[in-house]
């Protein structure tokens, strides 16, 4: 039975691009609704343009009411009605309770080897550390931010005349490889994590 997947984004949507691109052949998912909390989104015009059911919830008419706002963001997430739903680039915080309704169905891609670098800038702490490597991660989403089961990392070395925009860029690319290889596993039912290794020295 194909998997329908929602994907949740806040800006140019490169993930959720990649994310749909996989999803074609014998892939045992399919993309049904692309929503953002940001109506400007770029990655909700991306959407649109290739034909994808799109909404968005814009979060600032309701303040600091994560829960009002949620309750409308789950009206379009409800009448999607995903198997699968799937946060790329999703700046929002969610609250426990919307949470426990997807737990187990919803996934997140945060740019760093978690533990590691969980929250905001992790770039900029990855080279501020020092670290000889750094990376992303597809994980569970669960209520403890960027801490639930991880399902994929991939590795990129930090080179010595890293900024935070040149490793970002380093990191995304495997972002683009990991996530799809991940949801594509995560669709058949597989839990084992992927961990991809770039030995681009
Ligand atoms: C990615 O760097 C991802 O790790 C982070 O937000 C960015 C999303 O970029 N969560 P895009 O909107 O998918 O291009």
């Amino acid at each position: 039975m194909t998997k329908r997947v929602a994907i949740l984004l806040s800006g140019g949507g490169s993930n959720m691009l990649k994310l749909v691109e996989s999803m074609t052949g014998d892939h045992p998912a399919r993309p049904v609704l692309v929503a953002s909390n940001d109506p400007g989104a770029g990655g909700l015009a991306r959407a649109a343009a290739l034909g994808l059911a799109t909404a968005a919830v814009d979060h600032r008419p309701h303040g600091k009411d994560r829960a009002a706002f949620e309750a409308a963001l789950s009206r379009h997430l409800d009448a999607a009605a995903p198997d699968i739903v799937c946060l790329a680039g999703f700046m929002r915080v969610l609250t426990e309770g919307f949470v426990r309704k997807w737990e187990g169905k919803m996934l997140n891609i945060h740019p760093s080897l978690l533990p590691k670098y969980k929250g905001l800038h992790t770039h900029a702490r990855a080279l501020e550390a020092g670290d000889a490597e750094h990376g992303c991660t597809v994980h569970e989403v669960t209520p403890a931010l960027d801490d639930g089961p991880i399902l994929g990392q991939a590795r990129v070395p930090v080179l010595k005349d890293d900024t935070p925009d040149t490793l970002a860029a380093r990191v995304l690319t495997q972002e683009h490889i990991l996530y799809p290889r991940v949801l594509r596993r995560f669709a058949q039912g597989h839990r084992d994590p992927v961990f991809l290794d770039t030995s681009v020295r």
